[in-house]
């Protein structure tokens, strides 16, 4: 893998609003500021059930685009439209979700190249050998263990040498054991320049982000 340079993120002054299922009208976000520190090379959004930790991954991920308010990527402001969001996200995100969505009737290789050349296996490859799974290419998903298959998943998110990683849970559903394994990965691709946000419930994981922001009262503290 090679180093990348961590880019700076910051949203600014966000001010979102979802239409609940019953109909209703409810501001998740508003007037929030959300601007890791340089040092802050990881950083673990906590906060209750419902308060829009998920969609704020997927604002920083480039995915829900309807809001007001500024997104900053590497000092200069982000044009929030579906064409250059898809184009940002290519670019520069890797998303990894709490439970690997993996094609079960694919091998591990075909999964890591989903929508790639074939001509980029053996950048897949890299992949796997960088998340421990070097030699699992032809192995079908449905053998894997659920941290081997988290992996796999991290694996496809790393493929195109993304600067942001955004994780939704990453370790929620994995053992102490495993899920220790999955943040000394992590460190790895920290290390690699990789900035990781990270939504997690656990305590244990919070400490090992850099830092960490609550979502509360439709802000980031
Ligand atoms: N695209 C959407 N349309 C309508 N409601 C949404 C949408 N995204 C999220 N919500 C609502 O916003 C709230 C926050 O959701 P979410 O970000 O998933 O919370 P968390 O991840 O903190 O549990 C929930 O009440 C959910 O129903
Ligand atoms: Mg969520």
């Amino acid at each position: 893998m090679t180093a990348n340079q961590m880019p700076d993120i910051e949203l600014r002054d966000i001010r979102l609003t979802v239409v609940e299922p019953n109909g209703a009208e409810r501001t998740l976000f508003d007037a929030m500021r959300f601007a890791p520190q340089p040092y802050e090379r990881s950083v673990a959004i906590l906060g209750r059930s419902g308060s829009g930790k998920s969609t704020l991954l997927r604002v920083l991920a480039g995915l829900h685009l309807d809001y007001s308010g500024e997104y900053h990527y590497a000092g200069a402001p982000l044009t929030i439209t579906e064409r250059h969001m898809a184009d940002f996200r290519r670019q520069h995100v890797g998303i990894v979700t709490q439970s690997p969505t993996l094609l079960t009737d694919r091998d591990v290789l075909q999964n890591v190249l989903v929508g790639e050349r074939r001509s980029a296996a053996s950048r897949a490859s890299e992949c796997l050998e960088w998340v421990g799974l070097a030699g699992y290419e032809r192995k079908r998903v449905r053998q894997l263990s659920g941290g081997e298959a988290q992996r796999v998943a991290i694996a496809r998110a790393l493929f195109s040498g993304p600067q942001l990683l955004l994780a939704d849970e990453p370790t929620g559903a994995l053992d102490a054991d495993t899920e220790t394994q999955i943040l000394e990965l992590f460190s790895r691709t920290v290390e690699h320049g990789c900035r990781v946000i990270m939504v997690t419930h656990s305590e244990r994981v919070a400490d090992w982000c850099d830092g960490r922001r609550v979502v509360r009262d439709r802000r980031l503290c």
